[in-house]
Formats: structure tokens, C-alpha cells, sequence
């Protein structure tokens, strides 16, 4: 193969590809969101033997095109009203194939040093967004799951000296508190950090699913009285089922008063802070001394892409993971070190991610987010007050972004005991899933299932918004003739 032929190929691959994702584009008004197809049906489209010879390209992306492409979710549809999984911007697409053409290694900088000069500019934007002082710095992760890691991390490691060296033996008994509402990576994370998943403490919320702060102020007392070490508490802005934010300065108080790290997860509220109008929901962010953003969500940048941010800058991160292997560590005599994004988390080889978010806000500038955010908080607005209009349906909590949670309970099933109540809302969800002409999940609050619905492309409209009201209608009086 020579590089002329790598350039043939590239040529005409990229003529089919172009093609076939067009089409895609082409189809998400009109094409089922969800495929009825079974893991055993996909099981026997894929049941094929190790490949031995290989096969053309052409025949390859036939195959994507018959078996892939029409089974997918369809994510990026104006009617998937899912989680926090958005339409990606066309920029961020073809940027990830650019980012795979160069292939640069964004571990040390010299696998990378155009990717680390713009991990590093992307990082800075994210955190002159949020509020941070020009000192603070941060590192992108695969998603919010390993950002929250990396930021819990950093907490653990604030406790004593040499935690990273001696374990949890350098460290007592560590707590964690959050919002019963918490994403579960939280308690994934105090797991993988050796703190066990019982120090998490899931303090109850309140009746519009806010962290309560008396609940919290109690659990904490009660762990200092028994020896315990409060380590860290854990803001929501932006959780995952209500969307909703705590009272992000009085968490801050509190950590300050007890010593402890403060982080905050948003990963998808953080968006908010495009708007003039809404970002002073986020205020008390500024505080924290990590935050979670992933540009994954409400930034449209195809996945995979995340940030933590840490107030206090990029030596908070690398007291926690830096190291240097021999083959890493050439000292040129310039700051190559501060770019080496290797030092700064967990991943050692590392996808040039930066690209694609960097060309997404240089795309949208901060204008575009901050009238697309508005859009979606208003058409989720308009959402709940048709919802509002129905009898039948009753609204769980408040929009405070761009999520709606309610429950189906017409008359009938008013009667019904909670946990048949709570079939009805899954019974609901299930027919519409299965129509293909939507999707949102169920979820949990406070004990009973209750309906979400989350705005997050940039292609949905008011007349998305009325043809699910309508769904919901057509859907739910099936339901009542009995189908649950
Ligand atoms: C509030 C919040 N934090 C963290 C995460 C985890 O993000 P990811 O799925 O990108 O790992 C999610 C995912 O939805 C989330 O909603």
C-alpha cells in the first residue's frame, strides 16, 4: 500500500460515507425513532465466523447500511426525547473522522501537540463559561462518568498526604454526600476509589427533588460524631431524571464550613451558562472546586466527550494522577510537561476529542448555544402547559432546564394501588417506545415511576412537542381499554 493508494481509498470511501450519513440526516423527521428488533433477531444479523479473508469496503458499508444504520436508535431524531443524548452537530461528525485521519495520541504532548494546545484552549473556554478565575484548569474524560471520577479522585486525595501512595490506610473513613438524585457514576465512583459504596450518603431531596439541606447538615454531624470524615459534597445541576439544580452556594457554605471538597455534577446542566437568561440558575458553580461538563450533552458534540474542571488549576489534578514513565519523559527544556493530558487523569492514549469540541464552539459561539438552550427550555415549557391542559396527566416537579417529568393518572387508575399506578406509567412509556414515532424513559421520584421527557436536539420543534402530546393522548386511552 502506498500513501497515493491510502488516498484512493480515503477518496472514495468518503464519497460512500457522505452518502450514507446525508441519507441518515435525511430521514430523522420522518423514520421510526426505535427499531422493534429483539437482541436475538440482531444476534442472527451478526452471527457471522471470524472473518479470515478480507472483504471489500464497499460490501462492508452495504452491510452497515442494511444491518446497522436501520437498528439504530435513532438518537439524533427531533423525537427522541431521551437522556441527555443530543442531535450531533454535523461539524462535530466529520470532525471526529479528522481527528481519526491524524490520529494523534492526546496522552504526551509529543503525540500531540496541536490536540494538547487545543485540549488546552478548549478547557479554558469551559471554564470561563462556568464562572472560573483564569487559574483554573482541567482535562477532558470519556463522558460525565469519568469526569465525576476524576473529580471525586482529587477529593479523596485532598484528605491527608500520600493517599495516592498509601490507599485508603493514609485516609480514615471517608463520606460522600449527594442528592438522592445523583447520577450513578457517583456511587461507582466512591466504589472504584476504595471508599466503599455505603460512604456514599443519598440525602433525601425535597417536594421539587432539591438535596435538602437540613438532611444533609444532620448526616454530616452524625458522621463526625461517629469518626467518620466528611470528604466531599456532591451539587446536582442539571440531575439526571428531573433536570433540576441545588442550591449550589448554600452546598458550597456547607463544604466550606466542614472542610470539605466541593463538586459539581453538570455534566448537563452546565449549559445553562450559555444563556444571559438562565445561567444565573447555576450560580454558586464558581464555588466548587471541581466541576463536571460534558460537551457530550448540551453542547451537541457527538460522543465521546467530557471535562472535569478544577477551580484551583491543573496542579490539583496531577498531585492526583501524575507519574512518569521512562519512555514519557524527555525533558526538552520547554512546558511540554503541562501539556501532557496523560498526567492529568486515568487514560494513557487518548483521542484527539478536543477537535470536535473546539470546532463546535468556534461553529456555534456562544450565542448559538445560548439561543438553542433557550429554545429547548421554552419548547419543554410549552410542553408541560399542554400537559397541563390534560386532566389525565399530572406534572411531577418543576422545569428548571429542559425536562418535564409526569405521570399518566386518569381516573381510573386513581384508585389503583402506588404500584399499580406505577405499570400504568411503565405501560405508557412501552407503547409509545414501541410505536417508533418517540422515545422517553420512565424513571423514579421519590419512590414512583414517573414519565421524562428531555428536549436535546437542536431539530426538534413546537410541532414535535404537539405530535407527542398527541401520542401520549392516542397511546394512553389504549391503555385505558384495558392493555396493561
Ligand atoms: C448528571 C449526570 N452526571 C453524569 C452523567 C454520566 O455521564 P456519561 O453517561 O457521559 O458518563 C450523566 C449521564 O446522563 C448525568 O446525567
Amino acid at each position: 500500500m502506498t500513501s497515493e493508494s491510502l488516498r484512493e481509498q480515503h477518496e472514495s470511501l468518503g464519497r460512500a460515507v457522505t452518502k450514507l450519513i446525508s441519507e441518515q440526516a435525511a430521514k430523522l423527521d420522518s423514520a421510526p425513532v426505535t427499531s422493534p428488533a429483539t437482541p436475538a433477531e440482531l444476534r442472527t444479523l451478526f452471527d457471522e465466523p471470524l472473518p479470515i479473508n478480507g472483504m471489500p469496503a464497499e460490501d462492508i458499508l452495504a452491510q452497515f447500511a442494511r444491518d446497522v444504520a436501520p437498528h439504530a436508535m435513532r438518537i439524533p431524531s427531533p423525537r427522541y426525547f431521551g437522556q441527555f443524548n443530543p442531535t450531533p452537530l454535523a461539524i462535530g461528525v466529520w470532525a471526529d473522522a479528522l481527528c481519526s485521519a491524524l490520529n494523534q495520541n492526546a496522552g504526551a504532548w509529543r503525540n500531540g501537540p496541536t490536540s494538547a494546545l487545543m485540549e488546552d484552549r478548549a478547557i479554558r473556554w469551559l471554564c470561563e463559561l462556568l464562572g472560573y478565575g483564569p487559574g483554573a484548569f482541567g482535562v477532558l474524560a470519556s463522558g460525565g462518568s469519568e469526569a465525576n471520577l476524576l473529580a471525586l479522585k482529587c477529593a479523596r486525595d485532598s484528605v491527608a498526604d500520600n493517599i495516592t501512595g498509601l490507599g485508603m490506610r493514609a485516609a480514615g473513613e471517608l463520606v460522600v454526600y449527594a442528592s438522592e438524585q445523583c447520577h450513578f457514576s457517583v456511587e461507582k465512583s466512591v466504589d472504584i476509589l476504595g471508599l466503599g459504596r455505603k460512604s456514599l450518603r443519598k440525602i433525601e431531596t425535597d417536594s421539587r427533588f432539591h438535596i435538602r439541606l437540613d438532611l444533609l447538615r444532620e448526616a454530616i454531624d452524625e458522621d463526625r460524631a461517629e469518626g467518620r470524615v466528611p470528604c466531599c459534597i456532591v451539587g446536582m445541576a442539571g440531575a439526571t431524571s428531573t433536570g433540576v439544580i441545588d442550591s449550589l452556594p448554600e452546598l458550597a457554605a456547607i463544604a466550606r464550613e466542614h472542610n470539605c471538597w466541593f463538586h459539581v455534577d453538570a455534566a448537563y446542566g452546565g449549559g445553562l451558562a450559555f444563556s444571559d437568561r438562565h445561567r444565573d440558575k447555576l450560580r454558586g458553580i464558581e464555588l466548587a472546586n471541581s466541576i463536571t461538563f460534558d460537551p457530550h450533552k448540551w453542547m451537541f458534540v457527538p460522543f465521546a466527550c467530557g471535562a472535569t474542571l478544577v477551580r484551583d488549576g491543573g496542579s490539583v489534578l496531577r498531585d492526583s494522577f501524575d507519574i512518569s514513565p521512562e519512555y514519557l519523559s524527555e525533558d526538552r527544556g520547554g512546558a511540554d510537561v503541562e501539556y501532557d493530558f496523560f498526567r492529568y487523569g486515568q487514560m494513557g492514549t487518548r483521542r484527539f476529542n478536543a477537535l470536535k469540541l473546539w470546532m463546535a464552539f468556534k461553529f456555534m459561539g456562544k450565542r448559538g448555544y445560548a439561543e438553542t438552550v433557550e429554545r429547548h427550555i421554552e419548547l419543554t415549557e410549552y410542553f408541560a402547559g399542554r400537559l397541563d391542559e390534560l386532566p389525565d396527566f399530572e406534572r411531577v416537579g418543576e422545569i428548571e432546564t429542559a425536562v418535564c417529568c409526569f405521570r399518566y393518572l386518569p381516573q381510573w387508575a386513581r384508585a389503583l394501588a402506588q404500584t399499580d399506578q406505577d405499570r400504568v406509567q411503565q405501560a405508557l412509556q412501552q407503547r409509545i417506545e414501541k410505536s417508533g414515532q418517540a422515545f422517553f424513559p420512565s424513571t423514579i421520584l421519590h419512590g414512583r415511576r414517573a414519565l421524562r421527557v428531555n428536549i436535546n436536539s437542536y431539530l426538534t420543534e413546537a410541532r414535535h412537542v404537539n405530535d407527542l402530546v398527541e401520542l401520549l393522548v392516542v397511546e394512553a386511552q389504549q391503555i385505558q381499554k384495558g392493555e396493561f
